[in-house]
C-alpha cells in the first residue's frame, strides 16, 4: 500500500482514539438547578426536560422569580448572567445591569434644588432602566433553543393563577407595610385591605401576567418602545422620575469578559465591572495565597480574611465603577505584587483600624435579590445573580404593568461620603452619571479545581461578596453543596469598621478571640444571603445542589 493511502488513516486513527479517550475520561455533568423557590427550579426543570438547555431554563427560573420572588428581582430590573457554553468551551457575562437615565447628573439627589423627596431608594427618580426583559431576549435568541413563549410559560401561569404566600416574602411585606400602602397599584397586589395578607394567600398578578404574555408575544422591543414604552415614561414622570422613550429605547444588555482568577489550583470564572465582587474576591485571594491557611488556626484564618475584605473593599470604594464609563486600574489591583504590598499591614495579632488605611479620596460615591445556578446535561452553566434592589425595589409599580420599579441607583455614590444602603462609600468612578450602570455586589461565579466543579452566588448587598468568598474558601476545604450553603456568615466591608455578624454566626469564644485582635462586632439582623450551589465533583461523578437553609428555596438533579 502506498504511503500516501495509510497516512490519513492511521491520522484518523491517532483523533479517534485520543477523541474517544477524552470523551470517555471527561466527567459527564447532570441537569441540575437550585434556586430561592421551588416553583423556580422546577419550571427551570421543565425546560431541560422538554429539550431545552441551562440557557433556557435560566430565562424560565428568572421569570419565575420575577412572579414569585417580586420583593427581590423582576421585570422592572437588572443583573448579571454568567454562563459557560459546553460547545467551544466559552465564558461570558451578560450584563443587564440597569443603567441611569439619561438626564442623570452627579447631584441628581443632593442638588439644592431638587425636587423635595427626591430619593434613590423610593418611588421612580431612584429606578434605572431595567434590563431583565433584554437579558431574556439575548439568552433565547443567542444561547437557547426554546422561544420565549415556551420559556415564560410557567411564569404567565403563576402569575394568572397565584402562588402561596410564604413566610419570607410576608416578611419583606411586612418591612414595606408602609410604602406598599402608599401605592396604590402594588399595595393592590401584595396587600389585603392594606393589611400584610396571611401566609398561604394566593398572590395573583394577573397584569403582571399580561406583560409577561406581550414579552412572549411581541418580542423584547415591545417593553422598551411603542406604547408600553410611552405608558412606562409618562407614569415615572408624572410620579417624579426622569425616563425618557430614548432611555428606554437605548437600553443593551452588554456582553462582557468575565474575570478569570487563579489560585492554587483553582480556576475562578466570576463577575467583572461593572460588579466589584470578582476584583474584590481576587484581591483577597491573593492577599491570602501569602500565607499557608491550613495551618492557620480558625481564629487567626478569620482575623486574616477579615483584614484581607477591609483592605480589597477600600480599593472597590476608591476605584471601581461602569468600565464603559470610568478607566480602573484593574491589572494592578489583581496583581499578586499589589495584593503582597497589601498584605504588608496586616498583622495577625492586631486589627488595623481602617482609618489606618490611605482614606478615599470622595471628591466626587431590608434589602432582596436572588440568585440561581444551573447545570444541564451537555455541560452548560448558568450564574445568575438578579435584583430589583432594596425589598420590593423603588415599591413604584406603573399602572396596568404589574411589576415594580427598580431602587438601583442607590448602588450609585449618589453624594461624596454619604454611605448608601448598603452602608458602602464610593467615589468619583461611581457617581452618577447619564446612561451608567452603577457598581455592584452581585458575584455569580464558577470555580474549577482538581476536585471539580463549583456555582455559587447569593443576594446580600454588599455582603454577596463575603459570603461567595467564604463558600468558595469551603469549597477549597472539601465542604459539600449543603455544608457551603449553612456556612455561618459574618462581613467587613472597610467602613464602617466593624465586623458585622450574623446571629449565632460565632462562638462567645470566637468573638472574643476578634475582639481581643482590636475588632469592633456589631450583630446585623439584615438579609444573610440566600446562596444557591452546584457541586459537581469530577472523581465521583456527583452532582448536588443545595440551597441555603436560610431561605424557602430548592434544588434539584435529575
Ligand atoms: O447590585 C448590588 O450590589 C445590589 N443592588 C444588590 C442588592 C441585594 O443583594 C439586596 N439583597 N439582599
Amino acid at each position: 500500500m502506498s504511503a500516501w493511502r495509510w497516512v490519513p488513516l492511521r491520522l484518523f486513527a491517532v483523533v479517534w482514539t485520543a477523541w474517544s479517550a477524552a470523551v470517555l475520561a471527561a466527567p459527564v455533568p447532570k441537569n441540575a438547578v437550585a434556586s430561592a423557590h421551588p416553583w423556580a427550579t422546577a419550571a427551570g426543570m421543565d425546560m431541560l426536560r422538554a429539550g431545552g438547555n441551562a440557557f433556557d431554563a435560566a430565562v424560565a427560573i428568572s421569570a419565575v422569580l420575577a412572579v414569585v420572588e417580586p420583593a427581590s428581582s423582576g421585570v422592572g430590573g437588572g443583573g448579571f448572567y454568567l454562563l459557560h457554553t459546553a460547545k467551544g468551551g466559552r465564558d461570558v457575562m451578560v450584563d443587564a445591569r440597569e443603567t441611569a437615565p439619561l438626564a442623570a447628573r452627579p447631584d441628581l439627589y443632593v442638588a439644592p434644588d431638587r425636587a423635595p423627596g427626591a430619593s434613590s431608594t423610593d418611588g421612580p427618580l431612584a429606578a434605572g432602566i431595567p434590563g431583565e426583559p433584554a437579558a431574556w431576549a439575548h439568552l433565547a435568541k443567542r444561547y437557547g433553543r426554546l422561544p420565549l413563549q415556551q420559556s415564560l410559560a410557567p411564569a404567565i401561569r403563576i402569575a394568572r393563577e397565584g402562588f402561596p404566600l410564604y413566610a419570607r416574602l410576608q416578611n419583606a411585606i411586612r418591612v414595606k407595610q408602609a410604602r406598599l400602602a402608599a401605592s396604590p397599584e402594588a399595595g393592590r397586589v401584595f396587600l389585603e385591605h392594606g393589611q400584610v395578607p396571611e401566609v398561604g394567600a394566593l398572590i395573583r398578578q394577573p397584569e403582571l401576567a399580561s406583560t409577561l404574555e406581550m414579552l412572549a408575544r411581541d418580542g423584547v422591543q415591545a417593553f422598551y418602545q411603542g406604547p408600553f414604552a410611552d405608558r412606562l415614561v409618562a407614569a415615572v414622570r408624572r410620579d417624579g422620575g426622569i425616563w425618557t422613550r430614548e432611555d428606554l429605547a437605548r437600553y443593551r444588555v452588554v456582553e462582557r469578559v468575565p474575570l478569570t482568577l487563579h489560585y492554587r489550583d483553582a480556576t475562578l470564572v466570576t463577575a467583572a465591572p461593572p460588579s466589584s465582587g470578582g476584583v474584590v474576591i481576587g484581591d483577597v485571594l491573593n492577599m491570602l495565597s501569602g500565607y499557608d491557611l491550613a495551618r492557620l488556626d480558625r481564629d487567626t484564618r478569620r482575623h486574616l480574611t477579615i483584614e484581607a475584605l477591609r483592605r480589597a473593599f477600600r480599593d472597590r470604594a476608591e476605584y471601581l465603577g461602569d468600565p464603559d464609563f470610568v478607566q480602573m486600574p484593574l491589572a494592578r489591583l489583581l496583581s499578586a505584587d499589589y495584593a503582597a504590598g497589601q498584605a504588608t499591614s496586616i498583622r495577625l495579632d492586631r486589627a488595623t483600624p481602617s482609618e489606618m488605611l490611605r482614606p478615599v479620596t470622595a471628591e466626587t460615591e431590608g434589602q432582596h435579590t436572588t440568585h440561581f445556578s444551573v447545570l444541564d446535561a451537555a455541560g452548560n452553566r448558568v450564574a445568575a445573580t438578579i435584583s430589583i434592589n432594596l425589598f420590593f425595589g423603588a415599591t413604584y409599580m406603573v399602572p396596568g404593568t404589574g411589576f415594580l420599579l427598580n431602587d438601583t441607583m442607590d448602588d450609585f455614590s449618589t453624594a461624596p461620603g454619604q454611605p448608601n444602603a448598603f452602608q458602602l462609600v464610593g467615589a468619583a468612578a461611581n457617581a452618577v452619571g447619564p446612561g451608567k450602570r452603577p457598581l455592584s455586589s452581585m458575584t455569580p461565579t464558577f470555580v474549577e479545581t482538581p476536585r471539580g466543579l463549583l456555582i455559587i452566588g447569593s443576594p446580600g448587598g454588599s455582603t454577596i461578596i463575603s459570603n461567595v468568598l467564604f463558600g468558595i474558601l469551603g469549597w477549597f476545604d472539601g465542604l459539600s453543596a449543603a455544608e457551603i450553603v449553612a456556612l455561618p456568615r459574618f462581613h467587613h466591608q472597610y467602613l464602617p469598621d466593624v465586623v458585622t455578624l450574623e446571629p449565632g454566626a460565632l462562638s462567645a469564644a470566637e468573638r472574643a478571640a476578634l475582639e481581643r485582635l482590636g475588632h469592633h462586632l456589631s450583630e446585623g439582623r439584615y438579609g444573610w444571603g440566600n446562596t444557591q450551589v452546584i457541586t459537581w465533583d469530577y472523581g465521583t461523578g456527583k452532582v448536588e445542589t443545595a440551597s441555603d437553609p436560610r431561605g424557602f428555596g430548592a434544588g434539584l438533579v435529575y
